[in-house]
């Protein structure tokens, strides 16, 4: 099949030389890829900007802000089976990005920010994907409420839950534990291990679950 991957942060430019951007490493991401290519499936994987070598044989399509992510999706999702959204897109990027370097003329600095388009929240409406759609959610309180209504608001088969506020997995971090949460009111915790071991456990059950 082909898959359609979202991995790492995006950047949202502040000036020529700043940025607003968040703590992914793009791990959890790139680990599926390697586990969908292994399973015998095309990846497309979309990245922010990460320090990860790409996985072989993957079209890698490397962008740096959630509009770029955006119009990188829209491309590309036509032509896509199963889409996995592991990004941590910036849901807000400046409203006005200065054309030169800001200087430190003030002793205090506002920014404003505006909302940006969730790529995620697009696939079923605006892009009209139908194909198997997988998202994740970071909380760090109320994880199965919170996980479940953008299970429901965002159109996904099923989505992967992190608990962010945990110091021992997650973000930039080689380890990860997870609760799956399924379209029709299932779970499934996957313990904790490897980002890699997760991957290979997350692919299996997407597979398991297109082919029933
Ligand atoms: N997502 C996306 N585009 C955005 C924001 C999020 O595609 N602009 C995707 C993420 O890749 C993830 C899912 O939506 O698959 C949930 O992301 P998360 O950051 O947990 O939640 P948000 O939808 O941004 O909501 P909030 O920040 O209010 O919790």
């Amino acid at each position: 099949m082909r898959f359609l991957i979202t991995a790492g942060p995006t950047r949202e430019a502040i000036d020529p030389v700043r940025y607003l951007t968040n703590r992914s490493s793009g791990k959890m991401g790139y680990a599926l890829a390697n586990a969908a290519m292994k399973a015998g499936h095309e990846v497309v994987l979309i990245s922010g900007p990460v320090n990860l070598p790409s996985p072989k044989g993957c079209n890698v399509l490397l962008v740096e802000s959630a509009r770029d992510m955006y119009t990188a999706v829209e491309k590309c999702i036509r032509e896509t089976d199963v889409a996995i959204f592991s990004a941590a897109v910036a849901d807000y990027r400046i409203a006005h990005p200065a054309d030169t370097k800001i200087k430190k003329n003030s002793d205090e600095l506002s920014l404003k920010l505006t909302k940006n388009p969730d790529i995620l929240g697009s696939a079923r409406q605006e892009f009209g994907f139908s194909g198997f759609l997988v998202g994740f959610a970071a909380e760090t309180n109320n994880l199965e409420e919170n996980a479940v209504g953008k299970l429901t608001e965002k159109g996904c088969d099923l989505i992967v839950a992190n608990d962010v506020s945990r110091t021992d997995i997650g973000f930039d971090l080689d380890e990860n534990e997870v609760t799956v949460f399924y379209k029709g009111g299932k779970s499934a915790a996957i313990p904790f291990g490897p980002k890699s071991d997760i991957a290979i456990k997350l692919i299996r059950e997407i597979d398991g679950q297109i082919s029933r």
